[in-house]
C-alpha cells in the first residue's frame, strides 16, 4: 500500500552527547515507520531537524549559524510570496517544495522561546521530553501552515523507544533514565532535560530483549549518572546491570556515565566477575582541586577520586576514561596543577577536556567567569598535549 509519506525525506543532524545520538536514532526510527526515508544531506530532505546540545555556548553558536543558513530553504521564508496566491496553492507550494526546519533537544529547551521569536523561518521547536510528538507535529505544520513550539518538561512516553531502527548493525544504546538531579554547578543538563526520571526495569529489559530478537548483541546503557538509578522497589543500577547480563543473546554490555560520588565497589565487583560487561569505566573528574570540586558541587575530593580509581584498578583492572573542565571560576595555577596531577597519575585511555563555559540558569553562572580566555586556552592545550603523550605511550 502506498503510504502518504512515501517520497518524503527527513534529515536529522545530531550535536552533543551519546544521549542525543540515541534520541536521534529513536526519532528517525519513528519517521521510518511512518514511511519517510532518511537523508544524509539537508538539501535532499523535506524535513530538517537539528537535535542540539546546550552544554557549552560554542555548541549553541554553531547551531544558530546553521539555522541562519537554512533561512532560504524554509517553507516560512516563502510566506510573503505564497500569501499572494490562493490558499490551496500556497499550501501545495509549502508541501511540495519547501522544507520544514526544526530545532529540537537541549538547545530548544534552553533558547527555544527566543529563537522562535527571532527566527520565523524555524517552524518547529521541541524540548527533549516531547520528541515523540515530532512526526505528528510535522503533519500538522504541513496541513495547517502553522509554527509549533512545545517546550513541555514531563516524563517521556515509552512509545518513543519502540522503533527497531538502529544506526550501527549489532549495536544498541538503551536509555535507562532521562534528566538529572545532581545540579553540578556548571551544568545546564538538569535545567534543559529536567529532573532525574527512571524508565521502569521491565521496560528497559523489554527493549533489550527486542534488540536481541533483532540479532543485536552489544548493549550500552545510558543515563546522565547511571549510579543514580534506584526505583521505588529498590532496584539499583548494579541490579539492573545484572538483569541485563542474565539475558541470553546479550554478549557485551557497557554503560555511560557513572559519577564518582556514588560509584560503588559493588559495581566494580560485578564488572570484575562478569564475562559480558566491558572492563572500561568513563569516570569524569572535572577538576583535581578540592576547592574547585566544592564549587562545582561534585561531592568528592581529589583524594577520594584517586582512591576510587585505585579500587577500580585493583578490583576490575580495566581501562578508564574521563572528562575535565579547565578555567572554572577562581581556578588558580595551583588548582590547575592538581587537575594535571590526576591526569598524570591515573593515565586515562582517553580524556575529553573542555574550557569552562558559563551556562544560563546554573549556579556557576552567578560566579564571575574570571579566568582569562588565554589562560583557559593555555591550560586546555597543556592537558591535551599531556593526554596525547599518555594515550600514545
Ligand atoms: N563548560 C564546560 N564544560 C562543561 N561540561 C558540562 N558543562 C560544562 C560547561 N558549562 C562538560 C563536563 C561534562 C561533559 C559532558 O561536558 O566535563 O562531563
Ligand atoms: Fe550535569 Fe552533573 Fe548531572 Fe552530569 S551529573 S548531567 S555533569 S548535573
Amino acid at each position: 500500500m502506498q503510504n502518504s509519506n512515501s517520497g518524503k525525506k527527513v534529515c536529522i543532524r545530531t550535536f552533543g552527547c551519546q544521549m542525543n545520538v540515541r534520541d536521534s536514532e529513536a526519532l528517525l526510527g519513528l519517521f521510518l515507520e511512518k514511511g519517510y526515508k532518511s537523508a544524509d544531506n539537508p538539501k535532499d530532505a523535506d524535513v530538517i531537524l537539528l537535535n542540539t546540545c546546550a552544554v557549552r555556548a560554542h555548541a549553541e553558536h554553531r547551531v544558530r549559524s546553521i539555522l541562519g543558513s537554512y533561512k532560504k530553504l524554509s517553507a516560512f521564508s516563502r510566506q510573503s510570496s505564497a500569501s499572494k496566491k490562493n490558499k490551496a496553492e500556497s499550501r501545495k507550494l509549502r508541501a511540495d517544495s519547501c522544507k520544514i526546519i526544526g530545532l529540537i533537544g537541549c538547545m530548544a529547551a534552553n533558547s527555544g522561546k527566543e529563537i522562535f521569536e527571532r527566527m520565523p523561518h524555524v517552524n518547529l521547536i521541541v524540548s527533549p521530553a516531547k520528541l515523540h510528538k515530532i512526526p505528528a507535529y510535522i503533519e500538522k505544520i504541513k496541513k495547517e501552515n502553522i509554527r509549533i513550539i512545545d517546550l513541555e518538561d514531563k516524563e517521556r512516553e515509552e512509545d518513543f523507544y519502540n522503533a527497531s531502527y538502529r544506526v550501527k548493525p549489532g549495536y544498541a544504546q538503551v536509555v535507562i533514565s532521562t534528566g538529572c538531579s545532581n545540579y553540578c554547578s556548571y551544568c545546564v543538563v538538569p535545567s534543559v532535560r529536567g529532573e532525574l526520571r527512571l524508565r521502569k526495569p521491565k521496560d528497559i529489559i523489554a527493549e533489550v530483549k527486542r534488540n536481541v530478537s533483532l540479532g543485536i548483541k552489544k548493549i550500552t546503557l545510558l543515563g546522565q549518572n547511571v549510579n543514580d538509578y534506584r526505583d521505588k522497589q529498590g532496584v539499583n543500577f548494579v541490579d539492573l546491570l545484572k538483569m541485563v547480563e542474565e539475558l541470553d543473546g546479550v554478549e557485551e554490555i557497557d554503560f555511560l556515565t557513572p559519577h564518582p560520588k556514588n560509584t560503588t565497589k559493588e559495581l566494580f565487583k560485578l564488572m570484575a566477575k562478569s564475562k559480558k560487561i566491558r572492563k572500561y569505566l568513563h569516570l569524569p573528574y572535572q577538576s583535581g582541586s578540592d576547592k574547585i570540586l566544592r564549587l562545582m558541587h561534585r561531592g568528592y575530593t581529589k583524594k577520594e577520586y584517586l582512591a576510587l580509581v585505585d579500587d577500580y584498578k585493583t578490583i576490575v583492572g580495566g581501562t578508564i576514561g574521563t572528562d575535565i573542565i579547565v578555567g572554572f571560576p577562581t581556578e588558580t595555577e595551583e588548582d590547575f596543577l592538581h587537575t594535571k596531577d590526576i591526569l598524570e597519575k591515573v593515565r586515562f585511555m582517553g580524556a575529553y577536556i573542555f574550557k569552562y563555559s558559563p551556562r544560563p540558569g546554573t549556579h556557576a553562572q552567578k560566579l564571575k567567569d574570571d579566568v582569562p580566555q588565554r589562560v583557559k586556552e593555555k591550560r586546555h592545550a597543556e592537558l591535551l598535549e599531556l593526554q596525547k603523550k599518555i594515550s600514545n605511550a
